[in-house]
């Protein structure tokens, strides 16, 4: 058999058992309304939470900061492609978080990439959430690759976490979790983790994409949420292409952690710094972001309206107060249909199937947005009454 036909032979398999992903092709700008097709759709699959991706003011930073920065860095940021608008946005995250220092990055998938692996090697031990999203997976198997030992613990059990810990020799230990989990939009207990981290002196990272912008006093994420102050046991990650609109990511952390990241996290060191002009971009929408109570108030009166609107519903929604309110539906197939006939009634809501999520958990993932109306979020209800 040729290594082709070894690849059609695994692409047959996904497909018979109905787990082929596909692509739509937009094209509209992202926003609460989407085209495909000539089609136009109610967009409930973006993570763009505030509806700042298509907002004009951050789009202008982003064409000025091109007119005065060009279109590329040349190069990643230790060699020569560190500019004024990278370290600026650096800065005011910093401020923004709390932290003493931060790093961007082009992607969180990059920035969860040069945490764990970085402060994990031998003799380090890694405690992860089962339910973390695949970059901390990822990141948590390159910490093993390096010689760490990785322990994951159920979904949110501090009891067993607390176990693993106590149990535990090693010199040096990381608890890695998502703040607000990416396929369930529930919160991590974060004040009995950061307790457990001081307990048995372990470092505490934490992924904040979907909390970043949206959760706590201005926006500023899931420690805010809880009240936390920056401790400098906790790195945290927040990216900046869902509430924030734009792309890329930050690790705010102590100096001394944030200045160890940038000497040695191979995914900061090894890749092309992100263009200039994304970062001016970000730094007009960190400041939308703080003054944004507004659209967090939107934002929350949708899901609001959606969660009690949504009772009398065949399906479970689980039970999460962010913009990521999970429909279960179980089975695949069945996840699959409903998503296709919200389709065809024009609302575009992804149904997200094993290897995501655990088999047998197939969902509807409605995304909520502070873009969609009062009247957005009835047509959803309505249509998902009528399937029912
Ligand atoms: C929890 C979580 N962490 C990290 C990422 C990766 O971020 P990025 O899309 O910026 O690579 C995502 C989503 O993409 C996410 O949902």
């Amino acid at each position: 058999m040729s290594l082709d036909d070894r690849l059609h032979e695994e692409l047959a398999e996904i497909a018979n058992a109905g787990l082929t992903r596909r692509r739509r092709v937009q094209t509209s700008p992202c926003g609460r309304l989407a085209v495909v097709d000539g089609r136009e759709l109610l967009n409930f699959a973006s993570n763009d939470y505030l509806g700042l991706a298509g907002d004009a003011e951050i789009a202008a930073a982003l064409a000025d900061g091109a007119g005065q920065w060009g279109a590329g860095s040349g190069a990643s940021h230790l060699v020569s492609g560190h500019l004024a608008p990278h370290a600026a946005l650096e800065t005011e995250i910093a401020a923004f978080t709390g932290f003493s220092r931060a790093l961007t990055f082009s992607t969180g998938y990059l920035a969860n990439l040069a945490v764990t692996p970085t402060l994990a090697g031998r003799g380090a031990a890694v405690f992860a959430d089962k339910l973390n999203h695949a970059s901390l997976i990822d990141a948590m198997q390159l910490a093993k690759a390096n010689g760490a030992e990785v322990q994951r613990y159920p979904h949110n059990d501090l009891a067993a976490l607390e176990r693993q810990l106590a149990a535990s020799p090693a010199a040096s230990k990381l608890i890695v979790t998502d703040a607000v989990f990416s396929m369930d939009g529930d919160l991590a207990p974060l004040p009995q983790l950061l307790q457990l981290a001081e307990r048995f002196d372990a470092w505490l990272v934490i992924d904040d994409a979907h909390g970043f912008g949206v959760l706590g006093a201005q926006g500023r994420g899931s420690l805010a949420h809880f009240g936390l102050p920056a401790s400098p046991r906790i790195l945290l990650m927040g990216t900046l292409g869902k509430a924030a609109g734009v792309g890329g990511a930050f690790v705010a952390g102590s100096a001394t952690a944030i200045e160890y990241l940038l000497q040695k996290g191979r995914s900061y060191i090894f890749t092309t710094a992100a263009p200039p002009a994304i970062a001016c971009a970000l730094s007009r929408s960190l400041q939308i972001i703080a003054g944004g109570d507004g659209l967090r108030a939107a934002l929350f009166a949708n899901i609001a309206r959606l969660r009690d609107g949504s009772s009398g519903l065949p399906w479970r929604l689980l039970p999460s107060a962010t913009a990521i309110q999970p429909l279960i539906v179980g089975d695949n197939a069945a996840a699959v249909g409903l998503s296709t006939a919200l389709w065809e009634r024009g609302l575009w809501v992804p149904a997200i199937r094993p290897p995501t999520v655990p088999a047998g958990t197939a969902r509807l993932r409605l995304s909520i947005s502070a873009a969609h109306t009062a009247d957005d979020i009835d047509r959803l209800l309505a249509a998902l009454k009528e399937l029912a």
